[in-house]
């Protein structure tokens, strides 16, 4: 069976207008690019899209590749400033002069729409209320959809990044799944895979999950983009796995819309937690 990311984001984001079109302020998410990365500008296009239909307005920050730290820091300091931007999203990857960890921390944790701060991650290390990742989050939401049940199942994620690894194995830990990690030093994958009841295929490679790496009845997850011959496919080998999967994601429509719904749930996360700080500052 498919696992629909189109349709199931779709539901999201109509939820989330409805949710935002009640709010008592409008919503405001800030998305800076730097440079001209062609898949970035996609990505940030889709990002306003959404944004756009959703009733969330956007700040885009448009900046040459050759801008200054200074010159990004100053913007997030800004937009952390404003009581009228709820989200800050810095687009990756950055130009490799630009210092990542330092710009993304710069963002307030409370306008931490992706979820990277390193606040965030240690919250969702510590199993506290924390802004997530919006690909591992929107895994989750589309698995939860499909009310596939996660407790006591041997999942395997493979990659490890900030992005998407990780935090996606802390994730079904968190659901009580057996959790398995694999990377590129991993010496026995096929092996791993072959046991595993939920794969996760986070790496980067077109047809790397093949139908002879994949258990009978697994759930397969295919977060992969990758541009073969100027079509989008996954890391999965799609039309071999499918018929051995019991259900799997395809590319598109799988991962990509549900991170983009997760995007968007996040800026109301993000708007939540600044109304309950101000709330606090009230008390004090
Ligand atoms: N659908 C979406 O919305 C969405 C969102 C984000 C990312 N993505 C896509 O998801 C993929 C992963 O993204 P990312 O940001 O996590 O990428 P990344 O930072 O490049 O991480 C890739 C991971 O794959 C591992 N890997 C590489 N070769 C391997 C091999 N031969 N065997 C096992 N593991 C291997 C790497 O291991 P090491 O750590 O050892 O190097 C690394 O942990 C990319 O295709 C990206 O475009 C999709």
């Amino acid at each position: 069976m498919i696992l629909d990311g189109k349709k199931t984001s779709e539901m999201i984001v109509k939820r989330v207008a409805e949710e935002v079109s009640k709010l008592p302020e409008p919503l405001a998410l800030a998305i800076i690019l730097v440079g001209k990365d062609p898949a970035s500008q996609v990505y940030v296009r889709n990002k306003i899209k959404a944004c756009n239909d959703a009733g969330i307005g956007v700040r885009d920050y448009y900046l040459s590749e050759n801008a200054t730290q200074k010159e990004v820091l100053q913007i997030i300091e800004d937009c952390n400033r404003d009581d009228s931007v709820n989200g800050i999203l810095v687009q990756l990857p950055l130009p490799s002069h630009l210092e990542q960890d330092l710009i993304i921390n710069a963002i307030d944790p409370k306008k931490d729409v992706d979820g990277l701060t390193i606040i965030n991650q240690g919250r969702l290390f510590n199993g506290m209320e924390a802004i997530l990742p919006a690909t591992p989050k929107g895994v989750i939401t589309l698995l939860q959809r499909y009310f596939i049940d996660l407790s006591g199942k041997n999942a395997l994620v493979i990659g490890r990044s900030n992005l998407v690894g990780k935090p996606l194995a802390l994730l079904l830990l968190q659901k009580n799944a057996t959790v398995t990690v694999a990377h590129s030093r991993t010496t026995n994958l096929k092996e791993l895979a072959r046991k595993a009841d939920i794969l996760v295929a986070a790496v980067g490679k077109p047809k790397f999950i093949t139908a002879d790496m994949v258990k009978k009845e697994a759930v397969v997850i295919d977060v992969g983009i990758n541009k073969v011959e100027g079509k989008i496919v996954g890391d999965v080998d799609f039309a071999a796995v499918k018929e051995i999967a019991s259900y799997i994601t395809p590319v598109p429509r799988g991962v990509g819309p549900m991170t983009i719904a997760s995007l968007l749930e996040n800026v109301i996360c993000c708007y939540r937690m600044q109304v309950k700080g101000r709330e606090m500052r009230n008390l004090l």
